[in-house]
């Protein structure tokens, strides 16, 4: 690999778009994030793009990445938002984006956060049971509005994904039962003033690699918009969520945008031709490949059983070789061509989950050299945690030859502000 998405060697050297990494570590330190902006920009307008033709709205998936510097790009290009929580509305908002054209996903909505997403004036709630519904109408009506709703359906699919990332089969706690679906809509179109009923949704997993999952899935939400018509609920839109893969590059093939919206395209042909409207709501793929996470090489050692490579990231940067024993791929960030070794790539925290990469065949690296670990854009520093009261990394975003720190390294002080000790 001479280049990676938007990361590629210049004269032996690793560059996110004209910025020398090394360059980015020594104004910044390590670990860092490191994101190209016009990687987000390309990877956004490709997925917008695969699916043109069809009249659809792409709301981004805050949660992949909700740092205010990418979403501000985001919501510059136009993009909607999928929330799940307020906090992600404040970012949202915060960075410029419309709260017109958020979406509100999640099993666990509070009263209290429907009142805020409904005084935020935002686009449609993604209701995922039967309580919430019957909720969400009683607190649309206390105060006299009538609110957007999509129903999250189960379609029972499998996505063959990782376990923990599907979420569209039946042992999954997302969404109501496709005969649920109907009797629930029919009643709620009958008895709830507070509810607009504008759609069916689902959102059936993350990284999946092929287009068949999604086609599937549709195939069963047309059914569902097909026989409510016939109970005399005309419903405006779909909501196919998001999921498309990335290439971590283990190998394997994944699916382009282009070949989804081709799929997505016919599987939905007959809803569409009715006039309905598609809701997207990708996260991975639209930061996935733009983002990685920066590190510097602390320690080497070897044992009877094996050599480590010991890092300043840690788990609590990027925790998805930990939690989901996810591959990343990972670079020298200087002089890639030498010989390899096989290594475990770990970080400082004590716990043997702690790990980046299990016996990877790597060019061996020295002692304070930098180590690129790629394709971290998503569910990177959006799930980085404070564990082991590590501050959390800063991050940097490359626009051609230029850098900007959109996050700065958190201090002690911010640590700990807001705890106190008991007198
Ligand atoms: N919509 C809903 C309702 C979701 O729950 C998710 C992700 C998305 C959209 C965006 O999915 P994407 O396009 O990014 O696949 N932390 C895991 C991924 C968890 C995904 C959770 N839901 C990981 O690091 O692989």
């Amino acid at each position: 690999m001479s280049s990676y998405g938007p990361f590629a060697y210049k004269n032996g050297e690793l560059h996110c778009e004209g910025v020398a990494l090394s360059a980015i570590a020594e104004a910044v330190g390590t670990p860092c994030y490191v994101y190209s902006r016009s990687e987000l920009e390309r990877a956004y307008k490709a997925f917008d793009a695969a699916l043109e033709g069809i009249p659809h709205s792409v709301h981004y998936a805050v949660k992949a990445c909700s740092t205010l510097g990418v979403l501000a790009v985001l919501a510059k290009l136009g993009a909607g938002a999928d929330i799940v929580s307020l906090g992600e509305l404040f970012r949202w908002q915060r960075a410029g984006g419309d709260p017109a054209k958020v979406v509100f996903s999640g099993v666990g909505k509070t009263r209290d956060e429907m009142k805020a997403a409904i005084a935020a004036g935002i686009g449609c709630f993604n209701v995922e049971s039967a309580e919430e519904l019957y909720t969400l109408d009683e607190v649309a009506r206390s105060v006299g509005a009538k609110v957007k709703i999509a129903l999250r359906v189960n379609p029972d699919v499998d996505p063959q994904t990782h376990p923990y990332i599907s979420t569209g089969l039946k042992q999954n706690k997302f969404g109501v039962g496709m005969d649920e679906a109907r009797t629930l809509l029919r009643d709620a179109a009958a008895k709830c003033p507070g509810l607009q009923i504008a759609g069916v949704d689902f959102h059936i997993g993350s990284q999946i690699t092929k287009a068949s999952p999604f086609a599937d899935a549709i195939a069963r939400l047309v059914d569902l918009v097909t026989a409510l018509r016939s109970d005399g609920v005309m419903l405006t839109h779909v909501d196919i969520g998001g999921g498309l893969g990335i290439d971590y590059g283990k190998g394997e093939t994944v699916v382009s945008p282009a070949e989804y919206g081709a799929a997505v395209r016919a599987a939905l042909k007959p809803v569409l031709d009715l006039g309905l409207t598609l809701h997207t709501e990708p996260g991975r793929v639209i930061v996935g490949m733009a983002g990685a996470l920066v590190t510097r090489v602390v320690y080497r050692k070897r044992n009877e059983a094996k050599h480590f490579t010991i890092v300043d990231a840690a788990m609590n940067d990027l925790m998805r070789p930990a939690l989901y024993g996810a591959f990343h791929p990972m670079k020298p960030v200087v002089k890639p061509e030498r010989a390899t070794i096989t290594t475990d790539v770990v970080g400082p925290i004590c716990e043997t989950g702690d790990f980046f990469a299990r016996d990877r065949e790597l060019p061996e690296l020295d002692q304070g050299e930098l180590l690129w670990i790629g394709a971290a854009g998503a569910y990177g520093s959006a799930m980085a945690s404070n564990y082991n009261t590590r501050p959390r990394a800063p991050e940097v975003l490359v626009r051609g030859e230029t850098h900007t720190v959109i996050r700065a390294r958190e201090t002690y002080e911010q640590l700990v502000a807001g705890e106190t000790i008991p007198t």
